[in-house]
């Protein structure tokens, strides 16, 4: 049993008060380990993040509509044609250049959705159509007739290689 004297040592108290922070401030960390590391994201949400698109598999001319989020992507392989039309023009209502719209001029990748009110916009020949309200895009995805204010918005993605790309990839 400690004396009186011991106990009146200040050294002592200051050991025993440093000692039971450190073993409380293990505990609590312990005890909201479990707790923090439920609020990861699961693996079929973190497999959800990200859309990796075979290019390969999407001739030169067409589209490919790809699922990332439950969201439609438009991933286009453009003809010289459309790249040489795409890099001369640009709009009015959100002039953007096209070479800041893709990575690569034959691949033009945009989010399917109408940037008026959220519809998902037809393919034609020059671009999409939006059967909600009319807009029109090119194929850069860059609005030329409203009511939508701004061009689809081009997601984040990635080149793995020559042939594949990888959505939601920085
Ligand atoms: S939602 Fe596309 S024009 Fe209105």
């Amino acid at each position: 049993m400690a004396s009186d004297k011991e106990l009146d040592n200040p050294e002592r108290r200051d050991f025993l008060g440093a000692a039971t922070v450190a073993v409380g401030a293990v505990g609590v960390a312990g005890a909201c380990y479990p707790f923090i590391s439920s609020m990861n994201p699961s693996k079929d949400v973190k497999a959800q993040a990200t859309s990796t698109v075979d290019l390969a598999s999407i001739p030169v001319g067409k589209t490919h509509t790809v699922e990332w989020q439950g969201k439609p992507v438009f991933v286009v392989h453009r003809t010289d044609e459309m790249i040489s039309a795409m890099q001369q023009s640009n709009t009015d209502l959100d002039p953007e250049p096209d070479s800041e719209r893709v990575k690569q001029p034959q691949w033009l990748v945009v989010l399917g959705i109408c940037t008026h009110l959220g519809c998902v916009p037809n393919r034609t020949e020059k671009g999409w159509n939006c059967p909600c309200h009319g807009s029109v895009y090119d194929n850069s995805g860059r609005v030329l007739r409203g009511p939508a204010p701004r061009n689809l918005i081009v997601p984040h993605y990635a080149f793995v290689d020559e042939r594949t790309i990888i959505i939601g990839k920085a």
